[in-house]
């Protein structure tokens, strides 16, 4: 594990609303919203254009504003990031039986509407840099899996805290076998994989997520986006029941309640043109913890991408200081949340019979890792206080 050490950037200039304006709460949140300042000028301006359904000029806009920062020409707004990877998954063909193949280090929302459509998960190991899907391993499991005649339906890497998987290299192993990548970009926003390209760029479908603890949030909401618009037009029509061009209710299949409220986007809309602006301030703020701990570890960017680094996570090594809930409970006690990094999903109890390829890395920065309040917001007394909390727990 390698330990990222960065000199503190300066910080770009704070959003004109910082979050909880005028009151900062009793217990500072992991990632607390970044407010625009022009978010309710958004809401208002839909509002009186008569807009609050999932239509409109405003979610239209949503999506546009998605396309640009992301580069993917098709955009569907859906009612969260989740949504939008069932939807993924429906357009993908994913049938009972079928395997869906991802990196056992990821939140549960990536493989659980495949899960619920009757699928198998298998989990695959990651990297020691970035700690995303190993695209060397992959390239193995797929090779077995066709010689075994039974290939995943879909491949889900996933853009773990805002670090882009290697995702040249994973559509190239997927690429050999025909098996489609959907890739579960919910956390990078902003970030960038190989050659300047947006996280999620080049796999057939990609997921964002803007629920409340997000880079850009839009209190909750999230898209699907693709290079392919006839694919987004199927997810549209599957979004809103899968209505049929009928004045009557026509339906050949059936559908969801899917589609983001002008509300919503209204909220996002507001926050995408400081995208960038939000990027640099947590790339600001996980420089700060980086070289204010020097003794943990953290996720080592590679020198092909750029993370957003939504939260920023520190490894401790109990051999040689605090174990991390020790430091957890200390800045609890200071009135600051933090969480455990996620446990790997082959070791979660709903996932018991699902089939893996695993070795001991996951379990290990489960065991080790805590992500540290992130927030774009945070101020520089805060993260002083958090890095002092920490580092009064010994061993730093
Ligand atoms: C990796 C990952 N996938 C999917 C999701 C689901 O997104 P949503 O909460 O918008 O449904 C999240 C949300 O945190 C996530 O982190």
């Amino acid at each position: 594990m390698s330990v990222h050490l960065g000199t503190p950037a300066r910080r770009s200039p704070r959003p004109s609303v910082l979050p909880f304006p005028g009151r900062r709460p009793s217990r500072l949140p992991l990632s607390a919203p970044e407010f625009s300042g022009t978010e309710l000028d958004s809401v208002r301006a839909t509002l009186e254009a008569g807009w609050l359904a999932p239509a409109g000029p405003t979610p239209a806009a949503f999506e546009a504003a998605i396309a640009e920062a992301t580069g993917f020409p098709a955009v569907l707004g859906t009612a969260s990031g989740t949504a939008a990877l069932h939807l993924g998954y429906r357009l993908l063909g994913l049938q009972p039986g079928d395997e869906v193949w991802a990196p056992t280090l990821t939140f549960v929302a990536t493989v659980a509407p495949a899960v619920q459509m009757g699928a198998v998960p298998r989990f695959l190991d990651v990297t020691e840099t970035g700690w995303t899907l190993d695209p060397a391993l992959l390239a193995e499991e797929l090779s077995r899996a066709a010689r075994r005649g039974k290939l995943p339906r879909v491949v889900v890497p996933v853009d773990l805290y805002g670090q882009a998987c290697d995702l040249d290299a994973i559509l190239a192993a997927c690429d050999r076998w025909g098996v489609p990548v959907l890739c579960d970009s919910a956390a990078a926003l902003g970030a960038e994989g190989r050659g300047g390209r947006h996280a999620g760029r080049g796999a057939r479908l990609a997921v964002f997520s803007f629920n409340g603890n997000k880079i850009v949030t839009a209190a909750g909401g999230g898209a699907l986006a693709s290079d392919d618009p006839a694919l987004i037009a199927r997810a549209r029509m599957l979004a809103m029941q899968a209505k049929e061009p009928a004045a009557h209710y026509e339906h050949e299949t059936t559908g969801y309640t899917y589609g983001l409220s002008s509300i919503l986007a209204a909220v996002g809309l507001a926050q995408m043109p400081g995208l960038a602006a939000r990027v640099a301030r947590r790339r600001a703020v996980f420089a700060t913890y980086a070289a204010g701990l020097p003794g943990a570890g953290f996720i080592a960017e590679p020198a092909w991408g750029r993370a957003n680094r939504w939260l920023t996570v520190a490894l401790f090594d109990p051999a040689r200081g605090p174990d991390r809930e020790a430091v957890r409970r200390a800045l609890d006690a200071a009135g600051f949340e933090s969480r455990p990094a996620w446990k790997p999903l082959h070791l979660q109890p709903a996932f018991r019979d699902a089939p893996h390829a695993v070795g001991p890395l996951p379990a290990t920065l489960f065991e080790r890792g805590l992500c540290l309040p992130s927030g774009g917001g945070l101020t520089e007394a805060d993260q002083a206080r958090i890095i002092e909390t920490v580092r009064g727990c010994g061993g730093d």
